[in-house]
């Protein structure tokens, strides 16, 4: 999924990307858990690329609303990734796979994450996975 490019004002407002957010956790596909979740990845030249978690019936098949935009920015070519914000009901942090994930793709990502009323809060991907594992093992 992937939305009109915001206007660099809209783009350095935090609340246009936390409202993506909200509206990819209603396509959300949670019939198992109930527990929807929307995320908007937001791009250098203001791209925004959605995505929301999309559940299966095998339980692990299951994939975060995170992982299902970060690989759709990187499958449209995007590796500009300056910020995410994710959607839940509650404001629940991003699990360890998606930190994991977003230390790969968008390691100076800003992370807004947000509850179901748009109360929002920030901080970083360095923050939510300090002394991560990197590719920078596999070349030592
Ligand atoms: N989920 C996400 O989409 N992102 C997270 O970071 C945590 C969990 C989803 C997976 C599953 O569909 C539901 O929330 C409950 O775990």
């Amino acid at each position: 999924m992937q939305t009109q490019g915001l206007t660099p004002i809209e783009a350095a407002d935090p609340a246009h990307l936390v409202a993506q957010a909200l509206a990819a956790r209603q396509r959300a596909y949670a019939p198992y858990s109930g527990y929807q979740v929307g995320a908007a990845v937001l791009c250098a030249d203001g791209t925004v690329i959605l995505g929301c978690n999309v559940e299966n019936a095998a339980y692990p098949a299951t994939i975060c609303a995170e992982r299902v935009a970060l690989t759709a920015a990187v499958a449209q070519g995007r590796r500009d990734l300056v910020a995410i914000a994710v959607a839940t009901r509650d404001g629940g942090s991003p699990c360890g796979t998606c930190r994991q994930v977003m230390a790969e793709l968008g390691p100076e990502m800003v992370v807004y994450i947000t509850d179901a009323q748009g109360r929002y809060r920030t901080t970083t991907v360095r923050a939510l996975l300090p002394d991560g594992f990197s590719g920078a093992s596999l070349q030592r």
